[in-house]
């Protein structure tokens, strides 16, 4: 079969390869502790998914407008204002299917052969590809533990060139949980907008954040930046929404009316009924978030402890997301072998750096019980022991 040059330039997701692996196991009987998911294990809310039913009682079944149903544009609108003081209109707003597609479709509207992104390593595993698929040349600049996993503004502008178009920004972090203060945030904002490029701001994680720290917006930090920035956002990770795929983007008029044609070419919306649950997610749900983020909190600071303790590894303490970095060069084994390793003999799935442009490190999510947090770090330290 003779397939596009477009799919032979890229890979499947890490991140979803690992979870399959653990998967397979388990079907075999096995009881693997699966520390892969980027996904809460809380169910979804009940009110949310009460306003689905009731849509679906009330025949919210119909195609609905490309952008998305005016009332959740609405409810979005009124979110970014309430959390962050940023003035969207509903026109600057497009609800996609999950962050994932919305991040698609800015890429393949603004990104031409051989325009340079940015991308400060360790990254989300799908923008690097979604940024070939685009046709674009991703430029990664390295950043590690002892830096906090954070980017300088002084690597920053050096990696800018004339064929930069963009930075893709995120913060909370996945992998690291690495959080840009509002400060850090405004001097990239100061360099993107001297420089003319595009950030890209992927605030998926930004209400999972801890120790009392508040995630700003990149355009509440950098309000220069307001014409210049696509935000990223959605229902999947703090409303435990994974499933039901919504996410949006919010930025000028222009680029929205452009990624509009893009989704009527390709998805046209999501689900309507969806969209009508996720108007009460944004609407009516911050003490159900709130409990979902001190949960998280502790079983950070459970797993932080124990990992901490194991011989031979060091770990970034974050403060966001759902999962640590802990840092393995100890081993002297490349991450992927000793992720294979655990999976194989302590029957424990984590990710290896590797896929987010990190060799060295490997992620583990908490978005799981305190027993399985318990048992899973003893039984990699464990395993580890006999590496060293
Ligand atoms: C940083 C980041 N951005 C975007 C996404 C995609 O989110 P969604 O499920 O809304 O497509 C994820 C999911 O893992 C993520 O970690």
């Amino acid at each position: 079969m003779r397939f596009s040059k477009r799919i032979l330039n890229i890979k499947p997701s890490s991140t979803l390869a690992a979870a399959a692996k653990a998967r397979e196991l388990k079907a075999k009987g096995i009881k693997v502790i699966d520390f892969t998911t980027g996904e809460p294990d809380f169910p979804t809310p009940e009110k949310i998914k009460e306003a689905c039913k009731k849509a679906l009682d009330e025949n919210w079944t119909k195609y609905a407008p490309v952008p998305g149903i005016p009332e959740l544009r609405q409810a979005i609108a009124q979110k970014l204002k309430k959390d962050h003081g940023l003035d969207y209109s509903p026109d600057e707003i497009i609800v996609g299917c999950g962050a994932k597609q919305s991040i698609y479709i800015v890429l393949q509207v603004l990104i031409d052969n051989e325009d340079e992104v940015i991308i400060p390593a360790p990254y989300w595993v799908s923008y690097l590809d979604q940024v070939l698929l685009a046709g674009g040349k991703p430029v990664i600049i390295q950043t590690d533990d002892k830096a906090g996993f954070k980017m300088t503004p002084q690597q920053l502008e050096k990696a800018i060139i004339p064929k930069t178009k963009m930075l893709i920004l995120n913060s909370p972090s996945n992998p690291t949980g690495a959080c840009y203060t509002k400060e850090e945030l405004k001097e990239f904002g100061d360099i993107c907008t001297k420089k003319k490029i595009w950030v890209l701001s992927d605030e998926i994680y930004s209400k999972l954040t801890y120790d009392g720290f508040k995630q700003a917006s990149f355009v509440e930090a950098a309000p220069a930046m307001r014409n210049q920035t696509i935000l990223i956002n959605g229902a999947s990770k703090a409303y435990s929404m994974t499933g039901w795929r919504m996410g949006f983007a919010a930025g000028p008029k222009e680029l929205i009316d452009k990624m509009k044609i893009l989704q009527s070419q390709e998805i046209t919306s999501i689900a309507t009924f969806v969209q009508r649950a996720s108007v009460t997610a944004f609407n009516d749900c911050d003490g159900e978030i709130e409990k979902m983020r001190k949960e998280f909190e502790k079983r950070r600071n459970l797993m932080f402890e124990l990992v901490t303790k194991i011989p031979g590894v060091t770990c970034f303490k974050p403060q966001g997301a759902f999962y640590l970095f802990p840092n393995i060069t100890a081993f002297k084994k490349p991450s992927q072998q000793i992720a294979d390793t655990l999976l194989e003999e302590a029957h424990v799935a984590v990710v290896a750096g590797e896929g987010f442009g990190a060799p060295g490190y490997l992620r583990l999510s908490y978005a799981c019980d305190t027993e399985s947090i318990k048992e899973g770090i003893q039984r990699i330290k464990e395993a580890l022991k006999k590496s060293l």
